[in-house]
């Protein structure tokens, strides 16, 4: 069987998708193509050969020839399209976060729970990279002892003018703690933010530090820094009671020179996760045809989004936040 996908969104990641899905990924074909500016989602379907284009989203919701839907749109716009696709009970991926706040994306979750059947993946694509898989599952089987501090490093090498403090955690930050949530298993009970000073390359927002504690204990610190010029630069390190882990950098290539050794760094996500979206898109079409679930759920979606809220929380009032989350409804279990 071939999964029919419609793609909403033509900008970077859903032009990244689509292209990814039409060449890579087995058992579907991309049958659709939706864009507030139809040229744009036109330009992606004639690489695809012959994709259907929209510039209605809901459109392409609705048609016929689409069974399951990628929402790679701005942020605001998921909360909609994902309960359309519950609505007509198709299958979603929505990119992360699943909603600008923790109110929709309940509303999300409660739709889906009402629709019976696990219908939503968020796209936090860690969780199907190879090295946090590999830390994960060192984690899991106590390879050294209990985890102490998870240290999370996330840089991006320039970001869009518009981009605020407040963004930096609601829409970056939330990568970091989705992959804490995902490595550890377990949920933060409180957080604290600062923020350095501004840097000269953008004065109008603030880079972020957290600092969280999970429920057994475990201190998280996350760094948020999307101004920093000289690359992407995603970095985890795990220390427990009788070792230390790291996600070890890719590289494809060392190079010599001018008395140095070098190791080259991705421009951004596209490259340096890239594997982790092969696998990520593939999983979701696998499981759509064996009717599984796979990835983060809603709920992961619903807790990600309420604990970056509250980390904002932290940031505007200076001050520690208790993280008090109801527990996760047996359905997502
Ligand atoms: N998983 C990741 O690593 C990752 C990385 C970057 C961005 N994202 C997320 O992916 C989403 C898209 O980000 P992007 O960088 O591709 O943005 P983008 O600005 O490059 O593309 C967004 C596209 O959506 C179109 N659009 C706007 N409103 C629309 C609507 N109502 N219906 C249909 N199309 C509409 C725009 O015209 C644009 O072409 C965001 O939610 C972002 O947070 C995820």
């Amino acid at each position: 069987m071939t999964t029919r996908i419609g793609v909403i969104g033509a900008g970077v990641m859903g032009a990244g998708h689509a292209l990814m899905l039409s060449s890579q990924i087995a058992g579907c074909q991309v049958t659709a193509i939706a864009d507030a500016d139809e040229a744009r989602a036109r330009s992606v379907a004639q690489k695809l050969g012959d994709a259907r284009t929209f510039s209605n989203a809901h459109a392409l919701i609705h048609n016929d020839e689409v069974d399951a839907i990628v929402v790679a749109s701005p942020d605001p716009t998921h909360h909609p399209l994902v309960l359309e696709c519950l609505r007509l009970g198709k299958p979603v991926l929505c990119e992360k976060p699943l909603a600008v706040t923790s109110r929709e994306c309940l509303e999300i979750v409660e739709a889906e729970m009402s629709a019976g059947k696990r219908l939503v993946q968020v796209g936090f694509m860690r969780r199907f990279d190879p090295g946090y898989e590999a830390m994960k599952s060192a984690i899991d089987d106590r390879r050294h002892g209990l985890p102490l501090f998870l240290h999370c490093i996330h840089r991006n090498a320039v970001a869009a003018s518009y981009t605020t403090s407040e963004a930096i955690i609601l829409n970056t930050a939330v990568h970091e703690l989705d992959a804490a949530r995902y490595l550890l298993g377990e949920e933060f009970v409180n957080a604290t933010a600062r923020s350095s000073r501004a840097t000269s390359a953008a004065p109008g927002r603030r880079p972020q530090f957290l600092l969280l504690e999970t429920a057994s204990g475990v201190l998280v610190d996350i760094e948020a820094f999307v101004d920093a010029q000289y690359g992407y630069d995603v970095r985890a390190e795990l220390v427990c009671e009788t070792g230390a882990m790291s996600l070890a950098q890719t590289h494809a290539i060392q190079t010599y020179g001018a008395g140095t050794i070098g190791k080259s760094l991705y421009g951004d996500w596209m490259g340096r996760f890239d594997d982790a979206y092969r696998r990520e898109l593939q999983a979701w079409v696998t499981a759509i045809r064996m009717g599984g679930h796979v990835g983060a759920s809603a709920w992961d979606g619903y807790a990600s989004t309420l604990t970056a809220e509250l980390c904002l929380d932290a940031f505007k009032s200076q001050r520690m936040v208790r993280i008090d989350m109801d527990s996760r409804p047996a359905f997502y279990d």
